[in-house]
């Protein structure tokens, strides 16, 4: 295989943790460019992966011609611009979440690649669990029966801590709606299809994070209803004392169908739980081995700490579907349709009303 040089604009938490890491198991893929407004980011990045080419300055990356593929793992204010740019200069694009600050500029971002015939993907992470993939061929299989109802909880301690850029409404557009429930609005329009309306709270409860201001939610609920009359439930905090910060704090999603109800909780990464109608309660299900790593991904599935790896998962989904030349899974028009669903959150939660999504 010819090899495929890649760029990473942004070289913080999510880089370290997941994409470098990730795209270090692709065969026949070079990290060659690092890129971090930083200096001191982009030398921590560099003693992880020592690409040829580092910058400041997301344009003298983009203007290489050697290097294929970009991934955007920035502030989300930064997204659409580095997106544009990247683009028109024919480079693939992987873009963390959420994929812009409000949908048209998500939309125009998808339909710009479109029209470069360029691979764009949103990095909706939680996707790669293997037992969510499970669920959703279950589901797509017809398990469930007529879906009822949706319920995602996601629950973490985070305290009063500074959050950076992650506080401040123009750098990050909102706050745990698009931090933590925008994957959990994913897993719901993939499983149970698109959402016709909803009514939503958001409430900032720390103004101040460590003497710093902060106008963004610490806690977001929803209420949505499907376009196939099923109900959904969705609550996101960043306040739940005691459920700790980490990967493994709660985050659960349960599906109630004519027929069956099954329950996802990311944590219990290839079991799943499940009850029928009329039976005795939930029981607990194995997740075929099938499922524990992406279609043809070269992970190992026995390798590291499985609740970490999973997400290594999403830059081969990116590089296969550059090589193979098919669209990425999931691409930015998922990460369109999320952020619309987000738009209407705001507004509802600013008008105190329902709002129709089109
Ligand atoms: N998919 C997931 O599960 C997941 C998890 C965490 C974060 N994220 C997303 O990843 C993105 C980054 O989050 P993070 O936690 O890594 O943040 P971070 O603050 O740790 O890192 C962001 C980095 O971008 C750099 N930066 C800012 N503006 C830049 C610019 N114009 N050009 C180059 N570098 C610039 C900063 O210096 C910083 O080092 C966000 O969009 C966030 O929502 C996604």
């Amino acid at each position: 295989m010819p090899p495929l040089n890649l760029a990473i604009i942004g070289c913080g938490g999510i880089t370290l943790q997941n994409h470098l890491p990730g795209f270090a198991l692709c065969p026949d893929t070079r990290v060659t460019a690092l890129c971090d407004t930083d200096p001191a980011v982009l030398d921590r990045a560099r003693q992880q992966c020592p690409a040829p080419w580092v910058s400041a300055d997301y344009r003298d990356i983009i203007a290489r011609d050697d290097i294929h593929a970009v991934v955007i793992a920035t502030p989300n204010h930064t997204h659409a611009a580095i997106a544009h740019a990247a683009i028109a200069r024919g480079k693939h694009v992987l873009c963390e979440k959420p994929l812009a600050l409000n949908a048209a500029d998500a939309r125009a971002m998808a339909d710009a690649a479109d029209r470069a015939k360029v691979r764009h993907m949103t990095a909706f992470t939680y996707r790669f669990v293997p037992a969510m993939r499970y669920l959703r061929d279950l589901v797509a299989r017809g398990d469930l029966g007529q879906p009822y109802h949706y319920r995602s909880c996601r629950l973490q301690d985070w305290g009063t801590r500074a959050l950076g850029w992650r506080q401040i409404q123009c750098l990050a557009g909102t706050g745990e709606l698009g931090d933590m429930l925008s994957h959990r609005i994913d897993f719901a329009l993939n499983l149970v299809g698109p959402i016709r309306r909803l009514v939503a709270h958001l409430v900032n409860i720390h103004p101040l994070r460590q003497g710093n201001p902060s106008d963004l939610d610490d806690w977001v609920a929803l209420i949505a209803e499907f376009a196939n009359g099923a109900t959904g439930v969705l609550e996101s905090s960043k306040l739940a004392s005691g459920r700790n910060e980490s990967w493994r704090s709660l985050d659960s999603v349960e599906l109630n169908g004519s027929e069956r109800s099954f329950l996802f909780v990311t944590g219990d990464w290839n079991h799943l739980q499940t009850g029928r109608r009329g039976g005795p309660g939930f029981e607990r299900i194995d997740v075929p081995e099938s499922y524990w790593r992406w279609p043809g991904s070269p992970r190992d599935p026995q390798s590291g700490d499985p609740l970490v790896a999973f997400r290594y998962d999403q830059a081969w989904e990116f590089i296969d579907a550059i090589r193979s030349q098919r669209p990425c899974v999931p691409g930015f028009h998922e990460g369109a349709r999320v952020q619309a669903v987000m738009d209407a959150a705001v507004l509802s939660a600013q008008t105190r009303q329902w709002i129709e999504i089109s």
